[in-house]
């Protein structure tokens, strides 16, 4: 099974940005224990992290057709991006969005999600820990594309 973990716009930032909010592990970190938890259910994790809106949507046109799962922290995109919502609907590849924050706990603006009504599941204010469990999820209960 192939996994793409997409982080957005300050990913890059975690473990140093608002670490009262979004904690002290860095996006490194994430990104290593989750290829290690997709290993260790015999499947492989490609990690992609972009600022840049069109970035995420070139990337997730090239995985059409090749990957199984979409786990994406679309950050702040969250909140505005039609374009990475049309891009995932596109594709036709199920994605987990995904959240380290409880968003609804948080400013209003944030309490709208471009994604949530495409997503196979939504994870949020569970940490750095739902990536884990997105991960987990995805090895254990997304069908396998027929290559
Ligand atoms: C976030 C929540 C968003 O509102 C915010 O813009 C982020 C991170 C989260 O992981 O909690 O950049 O997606």
């Amino acid at each position: 099974k192939s996994i793409l973990l997409i982080n957005g716009p300050n990913l890059n930032l975690l473990g140093t940005r608002e670490p009262h909010i979004y904690g002290y592990t860095t996006l490194a970190d994430v990104e290593t224990n989750s290829r290690d938890v997709a290993a260790s259910h015999g499947a492989s994790l490609e990690s992609f992290q972009s600022n840049h809106e069109g970035a995420i949507v070139d990337r997730i046109q090239e995985a059409r057709g090749k990957v199984d799962g979409i786990i994406i922290n679309p950050g702040a995109y969250t909140h505005t991006s039609v374009a990475i919502r049309d891009a995932l609907v596109g594709v036709a590849i199920p994605f987990i969005e995904l959240h380290v924050s409880n968003v609804h706990a948080r400013e209003a603006f944030r309490h709208h999600s471009y994604f949530s009504d495409k997503a196979a599941g939504i994870i949020v204010g569970l940490g750095v820990y739902g990536y884990k469990v997105a991960v987990e999820h995805v090895c254990v209960n997304f069908e396998e594309k027929e290559k």
